[in-house]
């Protein structure tokens, strides 16, 4: 248990050996947090994922009895945060649960019939005492479910999966943690929780303007007290889709002719100025390619061409790429093949349907790319970069 202000207090897990998440690898862990307010009313928000529901007991039990919890918020019905609901409302017999009609109806068709709340339609708003929590939903950000719960009077957001970062800590704080690592993973976790409902998103910030925020507790990783403004900022820029001056190339190899071009498109890029990240698929993990897509201005993508088709490493990651949308880029396919090609058009058409504006390219070379071949790649980098530049 920790306090994150007078008379509230954060009661959720750490979970520091996750490394998956849903298909999202995440190198730091996680975090399921839940959040206790004890005032004339107690209200606790949010549930944890189920394996931790005896550690949440364990935390409210150190604050207060269970059994004087008088309200439960379910921001978003999503098993990270509503998992150990069973145990919660065996733990709490006498709380109401709140939240969206939505919501209430996913956790019953999760977790069973009988399960009841208020829905926050009937019930906008909560007063526990000297606080009160005003609720505001958020449709697709993250589910049609989500909302966010906010405490007027501590200026005080529980944002749910907004914000959140996927960041086992031992500090609950931003001030309390690594700050590059913290952005670096709140950056992450945009790109592959929100990036393809950056309207939601948008149209949540939009909610929140004019509304007077000190502190944000999300429901995953550390709570901003020092600078909460730092978050907003970056929000704004990722749903407005604002780019480096970077590109990705992302390839995988099967006789190592795909890696050869990819190394020379890169180099040529790098030689505009350009900074460039590369991914082999065969070891990067698609989530930390999208992570770095996030902000970059171009994505070049290369494959073998292996039974008239792409690689599977490859066409893996245009699925993953695709249901995720990048925002404002530019991009390119190039690949090699032995007889039959096939790979660059599938990747084409693949990216294309990402939303991707593509630049014609022809570098698609017959088994090992000669010479000439790898300085025509480096001259496509080239000119890859100069569009980056461009923009
Ligand atoms: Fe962290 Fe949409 O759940």
């Amino acid at each position: 248990m920790t306090q994150i202000k007078e008379d509230i207090y954060w009661v959720g897990a750490v979970d520091w050996c996750i490394r998956n998440f849903h298909s999202y690898i995440t190198h730091r862990g996680s975090s399921y947090n839940s959040y206790l307010v004890v005032d004339e009313k107690v209200a606790l928000i949010d549930f944890v994922k189920a394996p931790f529901a005896e550690e949440q007991v364990t935390r409210i039990s150190e604050v207060i009895d269970p059994k004087k919890v008088d309200y439960i918020v379910a921001n978003h019905a999503e098993p990270d945060h509503s998992g150990s609901i069973r145990r919660l409302l065996e733990a709490c017999p006498n709380a109401e649960m709140i939240a969206t009609e939505r919501c209430v109806n996913t956790l019953r068709k999760y977790y069973g019939d009988d399960i009841k709340a208020t829905p926050i339609e009937k019930t906008p708003s909560l007063k526990l005492g000297k606080r009160s929590l005003t609720f505001v939903p958020v449709p697709m950000a993250h589910w049609p479910d989500s909302m966010v719960s906010y405490m007027p009077e501590e200026k005080l957001l529980f944002s749910n999966d907004a914000f959140g970062q996927h960041l086992a800590s031992s500090g609950r704080f931003d001030d309390e943690v690594d700050e590059a690592e913290l952005m670096q993973e709140a950056s992450t976790y945009y790109a592959n929780i929100l990036m393809p409902l950056w309207r939601s998103v948008s149209r949540a910030l939009k909610a929140l303007e004019g509304v007077k925020v000190e502190m944000i507790a999300p429901s995953h990783g550390i709570v901003w007290r020092k600078d909460p403004g730092k978050i907003l900022a970056a929000y704004q820029g990722w749903v407005a889709g604002v780019s480096r001056k970077r590109a990705v190339v992302v390839y995988d190899t099967m006789w190592g002719s795909t890696q050869i071009l990819a190394r020379a498109i890169a180099d040529g890029i790098a030689s505009k100025g350009v900074e460039v990240r590369v991914h082999c698929l065969g070891t990067s993990p698609s989530s930390d390619v999208i992570a770095d897509i996030l902000d970059a201005k171009a994505v070049i993508v290369g494959s073998p061409t292996l039974n008239n088709h792409i690689f599977p490493t490859v066409a893996g990651f245009l699925a993953y790429m695709h249901g995720l949308k990048p925002v404002n880029k530019i991009g390119a396919a190039f690949g090699s093949y032995g007889w039959a090609g096939g790979a660059k058009k599938v990747v084409e058409t693949e990216m294309q349907a990402s939303g991707i504006q593509m630049v014609e390219s022809d570098i698609d070379f017959v088994f090992k790319p000669n010479g000439d071949e790898t300085k025509r790649a480096y001259a496509f980098g080239q000119m890859m970069g100069e569009k980056v530049l461009a923009v």
